[in-house]
């Protein structure tokens, strides 16, 4: 995230990820899964602004730049209010501010927007109203929200995340992945997609990060397949028949690999070079399957 002060208004931006591995372990007593995934971080943002506001006065407001599947909730169902009014009862602080979004990451596509606009929120208020909390009591909180927001709290180009996904272990990458990510019309809910890989009885995974890893952080030839699992991706593809068809089209075309991201319904290419992934986002485009971003990693 990158945060910017502008007069009595802070800016920010929110960026969106990508799980280039998720292997799912098992279940948790109260019904979360336990996992280990590898996520990167990528260049496509939410803007957040956040205007100081009369008395103790707390709104959202929202301008969609892509079509939505579904209304963005500007109530307190938003992931913003829900950390700007859990940081006001952990803090007593009654301060108020007008936080308006800019939504240009998909909703329902895996791709973390909500929980980067809240980690964002989280770091932003916390200078806004001179809070002064740690990075780790703000990981506290941000543990407390949702599963992601960790991730972005530790602000890595690359982590791997494990527990429910908020144990946050950043790694090294060798140099900028280069993506092109496509989010079909309908979206896909995080819950009933790891209800339908329980009901499946698919059991633990069968993979590790460990190659995963040693490309990333080594690099690899330009035609190199990478090892890009989930584990969640067939019962995304059961669910939502657009994530079957767009993927089995995506893998026509030559990359270093074809995957969901997260619980979608947003799926990527990992491509050779930012003019790889160029060429690629034109060909997906002509398709006309949904929403295409060429993208590369970083925060
Ligand atoms: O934590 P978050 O709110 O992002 O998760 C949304 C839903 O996804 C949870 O309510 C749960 O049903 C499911 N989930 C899970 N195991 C995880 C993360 C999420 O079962 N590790």
């Amino acid at each position: 995230m990158r945060l910017e002060q502008q007069g009595p208004s802070l800016l920010a931006q929110a960026p969106a990820k990508l799980n280039l591995s998720l292997n799912v372990l098992g279940r948790r007593q109260d019904g979360y899964h336990l996992l280990e995934t590898l996520m990167v971080s990528v260049q496509l943002y939410d803007s957040l602004r956040f205007d100081p506001a009369e008395s103790d006065e707390l709104t959202l407001t929202a301008t969609a730049v892509t079509p939505a599947s579904t209304p963005l909730p500007v109530d307190d169902r938003n992931l913003i209010l829900k950390a700007a009014q859990l940081l006001r009862a952990e803090t007593g602080t009654n301060l108020g501010a007008r936080i308006h979004l800019t939504k240009r990451i998909p909703s329902e596509a895996g791709m973390g927007g909500g929980s980067s606009d809240a980690a964002t929120t989280l770091v932003a208020l916390n200078q806004f109203w001179k809070l002064d909390l740690s990075h780790s009591q703000l990981h506290a909180l941000a543990a407390r929200l949702g599963s992601d927001i960790n991730f972005f709290l530790e602000n890595a180009p690359a982590a791997v995340c494990t527990g429910r996904g908020e144990l946050v272990s950043p790694r090294a990458m060798c140099g900028p992945l280069h993506f092109v990510v496509v989010k079909p019309q309908s979206g896909l809910s995080t819950r009933e997609v790891f209800q339908t890989w329980a009901k499946a009885g698919s059991g633990e995974t069968s993979h590790t990060l460990a190659e995963l890893e040693t490309q990333l952080a080594n690099g690899a030839g330009n035609e190199s397949h990478w090892p890009l699992r989930n584990d969640l991706q067939p019962a995304a593809e059961e669910l939502n028949p657009e994530v079957r068809g767009l993927l089995h089209r995506l893998r026509t075309v030559p990359s270093r690999g074809a995957l969901l991201t997260g619980s979608g319904s947003a799926c990527f290419l990992l491509c050779r070079s930012a003019r790889h992934a160029a060429w690629v986002s034109g060909q997906v485009r002509s398709w006309r399957v949904g929403q295409v971003f060429a993208v590369r990693s970083g925060v």
